[in-house]
């Protein structure tokens, strides 16, 4: 492993060898049970088997071209995407990873608002690189919700904070339904106030669901929780169970508008049949076996224990979450607790996600995970609770 380049918080470095539904295997015969379903993405669980039957079928025809070449797999993917969005006549695009889809689509926006601003709150991830990771403040605002609304019971749109938007200087929003870096859910009111404003002036509206679609918040959409319909959505994570494909679906309107511009955007792996036919089998698979409902279900059910545990603990401050996306915020009165209850979780075979620094665990597991694995880790986390309350 001395040759690997690991990046920072990665301090685990299991060598895993074989991976089914939510357990991980390393190579000394260990077993973990996977709460952290490989950074929220294999969520209808590890080695499934039709993905993997899918990857082999496809990949007996063809992998990969380039960006002048098409196969029918591509457009029957995008018509799956399209269909679940009800996006009738909109497009479809398919790149490899999350970034990549929140940067295409955040250019597709650039360049239908010409020198507009783009909107967005200040606490939304985006990505790992590029514009729509570093959100300058010369093409972005930014909205503090957190800091302005979180105790706010005035009528939406009448207070100081939002009157002080410049809606007129803005084109589009940018939103993230459920910040992926510690889960906090912007309020309904906040949101519709927010994308009223921007549609009446004809502005357009995108929605994050590299983490949130999908099911991963107990519908298919995060958005879904909110009374709004975006017109661009990206994708990335669950798309591919694992495997790497993103996507960026647009609708009508905007396609239209695309296409009288010069639209350039280009990279090697755009469009790849592999990436499409994992993302339409996924999809597929989440629509048969109801897993939306299932992840809403065990998402109730887990959160519901955690509460209960929280209730009786000096060292949790607060619990949030939607579907299997769930952030057990820890007291800061004691350095690095998280970092040490993650730890712990480990040793009693669970991997959840956090690294140091971080004040909070966080819980994306599978939907597909059995009852005997969410309870054996509600068991150990609230021993792993009761010890850490008693020192
Ligand atoms: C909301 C959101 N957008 C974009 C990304 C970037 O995706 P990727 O890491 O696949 O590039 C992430 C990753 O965590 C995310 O949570």
């Amino acid at each position: 492993m001395e040759r690997v380049l690991w990046s920072l918080g990665q301090d685990l470095k299991l060598n895993i060898v074989k991976s089914k539904n939510c357990t991980l295997f390393d190579s000394e015969g260990r077993e973990y049970i996977d709460l952290e379903a490989g950074i929220w993405s294999s969520s209808i669980g590890h080695g499934k088997s039709e993905v993997l039957e899918i990857i082999k079928e496809q990949a007996d025809k063809v992998i990969h071209t380039g960006y002048c070449y098409a196969d029918p797999i591509i457009n029957d993917a995008s018509e799956t995407i399209l269909d679940i969005l009800d996006f009738k006549d909109g497009k479809c695009g398919f790149l490899c990873a999350g970034s990549e889809s929140v940067v295409l689509g955040v250019r597709i926006l650039q360049t239908l608002l010409n020198d507009k601003f783009l909107l967005t709150f200040s606490n939304g991830y985006f990505g790992s690189y590029g514009d729509a990771r570093d959100k300058n403040e010369n093409s972005w605002i930014h909205f503090d919700w957190i800091k302005n609304c979180s105790d706010c019971s005035k009528e939406c749109g009448s207070c100081d904070s939002f009157k002080s938007i410049p809606f007129d200087k803005i084109g589009g929003f940018v939103f993230e339904p459920g910040s992926s870096d510690f889960i906090k859910f912007p309020p309904n009111q906040l949101v519709v106030s927010i994308v009223n404003k921007i549609k009446f002036q004809d502005g357009f509206v995108l929605s994050n669901e590299v983490t949130t679609g999908l099911g991963r918040t107990g519908k298919w959409f995060g958005f879904n929780h909110y009374n709004i319909k975006p017109d661009i959505v990206t994708f990335g994570k669950s798309l591919g169970n694992g495997y790497p494909v993103s996507a960026v679906a647009i609708n009508e309107k905007i396609a239209g508008v695309l296409a009288e511009e010069e639209f350039y955007y280009c990279q090697s792996h755009g469009n790849d049949a592999l990436g499409a036919s994992v993302a339409k089998k996924v999809i597929e698979i989440i629509e048969r076996d109801n897993l939306v409902e299932e992840s809403n279900k065990k998402g109730s059910y887990l959160l519901s224990k955690i509460e209960e545990i929280a209730k009786s603990s000096k060292i949790i401050k607060e619990v949030r979450g939607r579907g299997l996306m769930i952030s057990i915020e820890f007291n800061n009165s004691k350095n690095d607790i998280a970092h040490e209850v993650s730890h712990e979780l480990f040793k009693n075979g669970f991997i959840v996600s956090n690294f140091k620094g971080m004040r909070h665990i966080r819980i994306d597991p599978a939907y597909t995970i059995e009852k005997t694995h969410i309870d054996g880790f509600l068991d150990a986390f609230k021993s792993i609770m009761n010890i850490f309350q008693n020192n």
